[in-house]
């Protein structure tokens, strides 16, 4: 086995190890149970090499091939299920059935790239819409773009891989791809599946390194596109830096839940509880804000308590009831309790939870928190939930869209003209009706508007964005 005890990096066919290591901690135990080799500048410039050289051998791959490829990626993903679930345990502080959920939806996000594979048909063009066009034949297709530059986050290490590679291969691109520090053990094991598989070296290259020699993508020209999941700070700056390269960033967000005065508790409540402290609410989706109406907010607030006390259970990723596992690191902790504390300083009040336990905080919920209030307006990334209450339903609206993000929203009614007006009103990238702003389905469009980013998810819509559209246009005679 290449990763787990022994790691390497992927650089065409080459399984590469470098001087410089980084240890992988596990987030639970503070144990360094791994070692990685740490590539640098030289790896990167070594991966895009290969990459750019490895285009013109992959890009004409044909559609069935494509899709046979993605099957046995997903085929491989499966056999390993056990292996990539323990990993993410370790590596990520999972929780074990919100891993084995990671797994399986990975599993998807390849199959639904090998069905999109082998519908990239391209579009007839009316040429004769217009009488400037007659006696023309237009179709328009999408050609491949070349090297891509992909930048993964730590929350989720195989799925948020998974989201650019699969693309990436569907479209008959090539890719250098980073992956978290923290996290890099479930994409190199993802590196291994892909070779098992049959993708053709060189198509797909893992590097880990520094953010600073990351910066050797964005510098480089061979390098025709940038997809980056992450923090908002670090996503923004590379598109200041990226140039004339395509861009997609997938960004955080303070995801708002409307809970109107019809809606259905029974399923609205363990809805928020999951989607606000499932995995420590370390998820740019994470339910953050829940806005209630006025006439069910005593109701609410003693039904998520007792729902909380009860079922969100705080502690060891390994056991099969934890639901809030620990933070990622000591400091993302130290950095919300410093938050907490603040809020409670200015006057918010907590209504359960806030105890710490080892590397966990559990989950927490906190009322008069104020808007402005940096755990309300930033993304708090962590087992939390602020209770807002409204009168109006416009209200409500306006107080989601009083956010400096828009990733995703939920709106919990019976009432179909309000859904469409909540739809309408939002300004995220989805709008989740009776559903927490937390779901995702992978082959949907995913992203967000404002600061969370620029572009979209979700296979069929990162294939667009990974390719260029081409016209050809034939004039009769
Ligand atoms: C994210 O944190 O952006 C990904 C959430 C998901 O895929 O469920």
């Amino acid at each position: 086995m290449k990763t787990g005890n022994c790691p390497r990096l992927l650089i065409g066919a080459d399984w590469v190890t470098t001087e410089s290591q980084i240890s992988v901690v596990n987030p639970f135990t503070g144990e360094a149970f791994a070692q990685v080799p740490l590539g640098g500048a030289r790896e990167v410039e070594r991966a895009i090499a290969t990459a750019h050289e490895t285009f013109p051998k992959v890009r004409k791959t044909p559609a069935h091939r494509r899709a046979a490829l993605l099957q046995a990626v997903a085929r491989g993903i499966e056999q390993r299920q056990s292996e990539f679930v323990n990993t993410m345990v370790a590596e990520a502080g999972k929780p074990v059935t919100l891993a084995e959920a990671e797994v399986a939806r990975a599993q998807v996000t390849f199959l639904a790239a090998a069905e999109e594979a082998r519908r990239q048909h391209g579009e007839l063009l009316d040429m004769d819409a217009f009488a400037s066009g007659d006696g023309h034949f237009g179709l328009a297709r999408r050609f491949p773009m070349g090297v891509i530059g992909a930048i993964t986050p730590f929350n989720y290490p195989l799925n948020l891989v998974a989201h650019k590679v699969a693309p990436c291969l569907a479209t008959g691109n090539t890719m250098v791809l980073k992956p978290a520090t923290k996290t890099p053990l479930c994409a190199l094991l993802l590196a291994e599946i892909l070779v098992e598989a049959g993708m053709p070296p060189g198509q797909v290259n893992f590097v880990t390194c520094t953010t600073a020699d990351s910066a050797t993508l964005l510098k480089d020209d061979r390098v025709k596109k940038i997809t980056f999941t992450g923090s908002p700070a670090v996503g923004w700056k590379l598109k200041e830096q990226c140039g004339k390269k395509h861009i997609t960033l997938e960004l955080g967000g303070n995801a708002g839940v409307i809970l109107h005065e019809d809606a259905n508790l029974d399923t609205a409540i363990p809805a928020v509880a999951a989607g606000g402290f499932g995995y420590a609410g370390q998820s740019c989706i994470s339910v953050q804000r829940v806005i209630i109406h006025e006439s069910r907010y005593e109701e609410v607030k003693s039904r998520l308590v007792s729902y909380v006390r009860e079922k969100i259970k705080t502690g060891d990723p390994r056991d099969r009831a934890t639901v809030v596992g620990p933070m990622i690191t000591p400091d993302a902790l130290k950095g919300i309790c410093e938050k907490v504390d603040a809020a409670l300083d200015a006057g918010a009040k907590l209504v359960c939870g806030g105890e710490i336990h080892g590397p966990c905080l559990e989950a927490t919920v906190l009322e008069d928190v104020k808007p402005a209030m940096e755990l309300c307006a930033q993304e708090a990334f962590a087992p939390l939930v602020t209770l807002h209450r409204y009168r109006e339903f416009a209200e409500a609206l306006e107080m989601v869209n009083a956010s400096d993000f828009g990733l995703q929203a939920g709106v919990f009614t019976q009432n179909l003209p309000l859904a469409l007006q909540a739809f309408d009103v939002l300004d995220v990238g989805g709008v989740l009706i009776n559903q927490v702003p937390t779901f995702r389905v992978d082959n949907m469009p995913y992203g967000g508007i404002k600061d969370s980013g620029f572009g979209r998810e979700g296979l069929r819509y990162a294939m667009e964005e990974m390719t260029e559209l081409k016209s050809l246009i034939i004039k009769q005679g």
